[in-house]
C-alpha cells in the first residue's frame, strides 16, 4: 500500500506515492536521489540528516514521508541559487569547517535555520542550537569560526 503526498521540495512541487513506513530521509535519498542529506545514526541523535521543514530544522530520519504532505522541504541541494554558494556554505568553505564532510550538510542546514531566526547568535546560543549536530571529525572550532564570520557580516 502506498500513500499519495504532495510536497514542495527545494521550490519544486512533487506528487509522489510513498510507503507508510518510509522516512523522509529515505524518500529524499532513495526516490528523489537527493543524497546530500546523510544517514548517520538513524535514530535522531547525530543531525547528519537535518533538512528544513517549513523553515525549521528536522531530523529527516525520524519523520515519516507521509508527514511531509503539504509541507515545504529544503535540502542542501536547494540552498545555492544557481552557481553561487549560499552564504552559510561559503563561510563553511572559507573556514574549512569540515573534514570528511559526512556531517556537513546537516550542520549547514541547522546553521541556516539558526541564522534565519537569530542573525547574531552568541557563542553559547550557537553551541546550544547545534548541540544535536555531531561531527566525528571534531571540526567544531572551524564551524564556530564560520558562524562567527556570518555574525560579523550581519553586524
Ligand atoms: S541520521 Fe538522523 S539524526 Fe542521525
Ligand atoms: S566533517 Fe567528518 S563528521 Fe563532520
Amino acid at each position: 500500500m502506498k500513500i499519495e503526498i504532495r510536497v514542495l521540495v527545494n521550490g519544486r512541487e512533487i506528487d509522489a506515492a510513498v510507503k507508510p513506513n518510509q522516512t523522509l530521509l529515505e524518500w529524499l535519498r532513495d526516490d528523489l536521489r537527493l543524497r546530500g542529506s546523510r544517514e548517520g545514526c538513524g535514530v535522531g541523535v547525530c543531525g547528519s540528516c537535518t533538512v528544513l521543514v517549513d523553515g525549521r530544522p528536522v531530523s529527516s530520519c525520524l519523520m515519516l514521508a507521509t508527514n511531509a504532505e503539504g509541507k515545504e522541504i529544503q535540502t542542501i541541494e536547494g540552498l545555492a541559487p544557481g552557481d553561487d554558494l549560499d552564504p552559510v556554505q561559503q563561510a563553511f568553505l572559507e573556514h574549512s569547517a569540515f573534514q570528511c564532510g559526512y556531517c556537513t550538510s546537516g550542520m549547514i542546514m541547522a546553521t541556516k535555520a539558526l541564522m534565519a531566526s537569530n542573525p547574531k547568535p552568541t557563542e553559547e546560543e550557537v553551541r546550544d542550537y547545534l548541540s544535536g549536530n555531531i561531527c566525528r571529525c571534531g571540526t567544531y572550532q572551524e564551524v564556530m569560526a564560520a558562524i562567527k564570520s556570518l555574525c560579523e557580516k550581519n553586524a
